[in-house]
């Protein structure tokens, strides 16, 4: 009797983002009537006209799919007028203070003042502790009391982003009323996870935890890369052994040139920021976030120390620029960092990537653009390798050695095997690991 439309809603997506697009296409395909509304109008052409302007895994036919309960628009109103559930996905960039900047929040809450027929605004966007409260008592402001608040994080990694919101670990659910919590997981009905209900404020904390944790897991695999290189260990085998233990798990300690994208850096420093403003120094945040700054510069260094000390003249091919496999995405990817740091010590750089197709801006218009790995190793003189695309395993490494100036790799995603390369002549360097040098 009671199907899963029974509790079909009308929901008014804000942001047509990697979060807002999968959110709403999620959404959709779960029974649900979605409006997409965002501020780019070359954004909105394109998905009207079938089109879908990220790369991300699954996405395409979800939208295909729903296209009949999946609209989107430009204007806000058209977007609130029949909606019962705002759903919040607009981007939270960093400040220079490292502060989350809420003001595309702010615009959106600003869009709702005459929505009196709302059932209940959801923020999905990474926030400051207390941001909902904010939110909260601006919406009583504006005359919304009997409108509920959720905070909805979302924990979705890019390129398994429709995965994730399927089929999640848990779907943490916020909110101060219980009419609201109620609402919101209602909304969830058809999605395989189980749901953590708290407070708006627990929520707000569980996703900037999540992810300082997740990166710290990281920088430390980092920590103890760099160690086993000063003592000789393998922190291939010693991450291995370490994650066969089930209080610690093998995930995300893969040792490399660091953590980007659009969340653990700037999702640490916002914590960072928070825990600062409150008066309280977050040292071991903070020192999680400056293994990772460091980490990019460590493996130049080591580059150039290999190169004779000098990278003038040189040319090096780098192998992936997206912040990793399965995405498009170059937001505070260490490519950019590492391609950076190769011009300024007077490289040439040859870059390749499978899947990112703009690279107009600093640095990358000062790189050569090359269409396949072997290109842009022809005539190189080191090759670093910065994503750990799978492409790069299926590279004819021995034509790679054969095309280079000096057969000379950096992995700096330990994707390769040592003693193979060593074998088709290499000298070949990863991340907490020996170098290996090949018989020339
Ligand atoms: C992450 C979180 O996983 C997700 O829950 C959150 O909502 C947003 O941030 P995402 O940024 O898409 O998702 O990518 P993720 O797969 O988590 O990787 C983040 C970065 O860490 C990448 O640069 C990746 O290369 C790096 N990484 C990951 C490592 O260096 N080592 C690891 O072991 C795992």
């Amino acid at each position: 009797m009671s199907g899963p439309m029974l509790g079909k809603r009308r929901i008014a997506v804000f942001g047509a983002g990697y979060i807002g697009l999968v959110t709403g296409a999620c959404f959709a395909q779960l029974g649900h009537d979605v409006v997409v509304r965002d501020i780019q109008q070359e954004r909105v052409e394109i998905l009207r006209s079938g089109g879908v302007p990220i790369h991300e895994d699954g996405l395409a036919s979800l939208i295909a799919e729903n296209a009949e309960h999946l609209t989107f628009t430009l204007d806000a109103e058209e977007a609130v007028r029949d909606a019962e559930v705002v759903y919040v996905c607009v981007d939270t960039p960093s400040t220079p203070s490292g502060d989350a900047d809420l003001s595309r929040i702010w615009q959106v809450i600003d869009t709702l003042r005459d929505a009196r027929h709302l059932m209940a605004v959801a923020v999905k966007s990474t926030v400051p502790v207390g941001t909902g409260a904010r939110v909260r008592a601006e919406m009583d402001r504006a005359g919304l009391e009997h409108v509920g608040y959720a905070s909805n994080p979302e924990f979705t990694a890019e390129g398994k982003a429709v995965r994730d919101f399927m089929r999640p670990d848990r779907v943490v659910i916020g909110a101060d009323d219980p009419e609201t919590a109620k609402l919101i997981a209602q909304l969830h009905e058809g999605v395989d996870g189980p749901i953590a209900q708290m407070d708006v404020r627990s929520a707000e904390m569980v996703k900037l935890a999540a992810n300082a944790l997740l990166a710290t897991k990281i920088s430390f695999a980092n920590e103890i890369a760099t160690i086993c290189e000063a003592t000789g260990a393998d922190v291939e085998q010693v991450v291995h052994a370490v994650g066969l233990d089930h209080r610690l798990g093998p995930h995300f300690m893969r040792p490399g040139v660091g953590w980007g994208g659009s969340c653990f850096p700037k999702d640490s420093r916002a914590l960072r920021a928070l825990a600062g403003n409150a008066g309280y120094s977050f040292q071991l945040l903070t020192s999680v976030i400056e293994v990772n700054d460091l980490q990019p510069r460590r493996a130049i260094q080591r580059l150039k120390d290999e190169l004779g000390g000098v990278f003038h003249n040189r040319t090096v091919a780098l192998l992936g620029v997206a912040f990793k496999p399965g995405t498009d995405d170059v937001r505070e990817a260490p490519s950019v960092i590492i391609a950076s740091r190769l011009l300024s010590e007077g490289a040439d750089v040859r870059c390749w990537d499978p899947l990112v197709r703009q690279l107009g801006s600093a640095p990358w218009s000062s790189t050569t653009r090359c269409a396949t790995p072997l290109e842009a190793m022809t005539g190189a003189d080191a090759a670093i390798i910065v994503t750990e695309w799978p492409e790069l395993q299926d590279v004819a490494w021995g034509e790679a050695a054969e095309i280079m100036a000096r057969p000379l790799v950096f992995d700096g995603r330990n994707l390769l095997d040592p003693q193979r390369m060593a074998s088709l002549g290499f000298t070949y360097m990863s991340v907490g690991r020996e170098t290996v040098r090949g018989e020339v």
